[in-house]
C-alpha cells in the first residue's frame, strides 16, 4: 500500500499533483473562465443573492478556511468571516444579512465541525461542506457541498487533503468573483493559472532532496517560527501546526510583521524562523523582517520564487518555489513546509504517520 514510500504522509505529499488533478476534474465551464459545482444546491440567482461568507474548521481545516477568506475577498469582494467551529458552536456570534456557511472537514466526522454546523442550521442558515469522505456524517447532514476527491488520506498530518481544500477555496473564489466583477479574460487566466497547479506542485517537490538536507540541519532545535503575509499567513501556521504534529518541536505561526510586537524576544541562535518570501507587493517589507532575525543571531530559512535574490548572507537556507498566479500561491508554498516537516520528523525518529496523543479524525468534544 506504501508503493515504496517510508510512510503514509510521504506518499500523500507525493500523491499531491494527481491529488489537485481529482479535484479539479469535471469543474470548469466550457468556455474556460470559471469553476462549477455540481453539488451547491444553489442556483445563479439565489448565490448572487449572498452578501457574506462565513467559514468553519478545526485544526488544518480552519487554516485552509483563512485561505479562502483571503481569496474571496481578494478575488470577489465578498465579505468573509473564519471561525474555529468548536468555538461557533458555543459563542451565539449575531449574524447580519444574507450568509452562507461553508464547513471544512477532510473526513466529516470531526465533533466540531458537525456542531458548528447544526448550530448554523438551526439559526436557520443554509450550511454547505467541503469534505473529502462521501457519505460521511458532516456530508450527510449538510445543505449540500464540494467533495475533494483526494481519496483516503492515512497519515494523521493532514497534506493532501489541505491542498486540495486551498484548491476548492480558489475555485470557490472564482466562481463567485465571474457572477460579480471578475472579467471573461480574468476568468480564462485564473482557470489556466489554476490548471497548471499540478505541475507547479511537482516542480515544487523536485526540492525534496534539497530540503531534506536542510531537515538534517535543523533537527536539533526545540522552537521555531513560521513567518508569512496575506495568503501565506495561514500556511505559516500550518506549517508550524504540521512541524509540532509530528516532530514534537515548538513550532508557531505569525504574519511576518507581528513579530516585532512580541515573538521577536524569543529570537537568539537556537530559535530558527521559516519566512515566506514570495515576489511581489510585500518581499521587501518580508526581507526587513528577516534582517531583524538576522541581527539577533536567529537561523534563517527563506522560501523565495525561484529567480528572486535575497541580500548577500541573509538567509542560512533557502528553497526555491515557482512563480504562479495568487490563487495558486498557497498550494505551491506548502509544499516545501510539508516536507520540512516531514524530514525533521524522520530525522528525529518519530512515529510519522501515528503521532502520540492525536486521532485522524477527533469525534470527542
Ligand atoms: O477531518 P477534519 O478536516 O475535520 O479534521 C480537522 C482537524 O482535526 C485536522 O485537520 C487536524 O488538525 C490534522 N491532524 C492536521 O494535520
Amino acid at each position: 500500500e506504501l508503493n515504496g514510500y517510508a510512510h503514509f504522509m510521504e506518499k500523500e505529499i507525493f500523491e499531491q499533483p494527481a491529488a489537485l488533478e481529482n479535484s479539479m476534474r469535471g469543474r470548469f465551464s466550457e468556455d474556460g473562465s470559471t469553476a462549477k459545482f455540481g453539488g451547491l444546491n444553489l442556483g445563479p440567482v439565489d448565490f448572487r443573492q449572498i452578501d457574506r461568507f462565513a467559514f468553519l474548521g478545526c485544526g488544518t481545516a480552519w487554516h485552509s478556511c483563512l485561505v479562502a477568506e483571503h481569496l474571496i475577498e481578494r478575488f470577489a469582494r465578498v465579505p468573509v468571516e473564519v471561525d474555529y467551529a468548536s468555538e461557533f458552536r458555543y459563542r451565539n456570534a449575531p449574524l447580519s444579512g444574507n450568509p452562507l456557511f461553508f464547513v471544512m472537514s477532510q473526513s466529516g466526522e470531526t465533533i466540531d465541525t458537525l456542531g458548528a454546523l447544526r448550530e448554523a442550521q438551526r439559526k436557520g442558515y443554509k450550511v454547505l461542506a467541503i469534505n473529502n469522505t462521501v457519505g460521511s456524517t458532516i456530508a450527510r447532514e449538510a445543505d449540500g457541498g464540494i467533495y475533494q476527491h483526494v481519496g483516503p488520506e492515512i497519515g494523521v498530518a493532514s497534506t493532501k487533503a489541505f491542498t486540495s481544500q486551498l484548491l476548492i477555496g480558489a475555485m470557490l473564489a472564482l466562481h463567485v468573483a465571474r457572477m460579480r466583477d471578475m472579467s471573461f479574460a480574468d476568468g480564462v487566466e485564473y482557470v489556466n493559472a489554476l490548471k497548471s497547479a499540478p505541475n507547479l506542485v511537482r516542480k515544487a517537490l523536485e526540492q525534496a532532496g534539497h530540503i531534506k538536507a536542510i531537515a538534517q540541519r535543523l533537527a536539533k532545535y526545540n522552537d521555531m517560527l513560521f513567518l508569512g503575509r496575506l495568503s501565506l499567513f495561514p500556511i505559516a501556521l500550518e506549517g508550524a501546526l504540521k512541524l509540532k504534529e509530528i516532530s514534537y518541536i515548538h513550532a508557531e505561526g505569525y504574519p511576518a510583521a507581528e513579530m516585532k510586537h512580541g515573538p521577536i524576544a524569543l529570537i537568539n541562535e537556537l530559535c530558527p524562523s521559516v519566512f515566506f518570501a514570495p515576489k511581489g507587493e510585500i518581499f521587501n517589507k518580508v526581507v526587513s523582517s528577516m534582517q531583524e532575525v538576522k541581527a539577533r543571531k536567529g537561523p534563517v530559512i527563506a522560501i523565495i520564487t525561484e529567480g528572486c535574490e535575497l541580500p548577500e548572507g541573509l538567509a542560512d537556507e533557502v528553497i526555491t518555489i515557482p512563480d504562479c498566479h495568487e490563487a495558486v500561491l498557497p498550494i505551491v508554498a506548502t509544499i516545501p513546509v510539508q516536507l520540512l516537516s516531514y524530514y525533521i520528523a524522520v530525522a528525529r525518529d518519530c512515529d510519522v504517520d501515528k503521532p502520540r496523543n492525536l486521532a485522524k479524525s477527533v469525534t470527542v468534544e
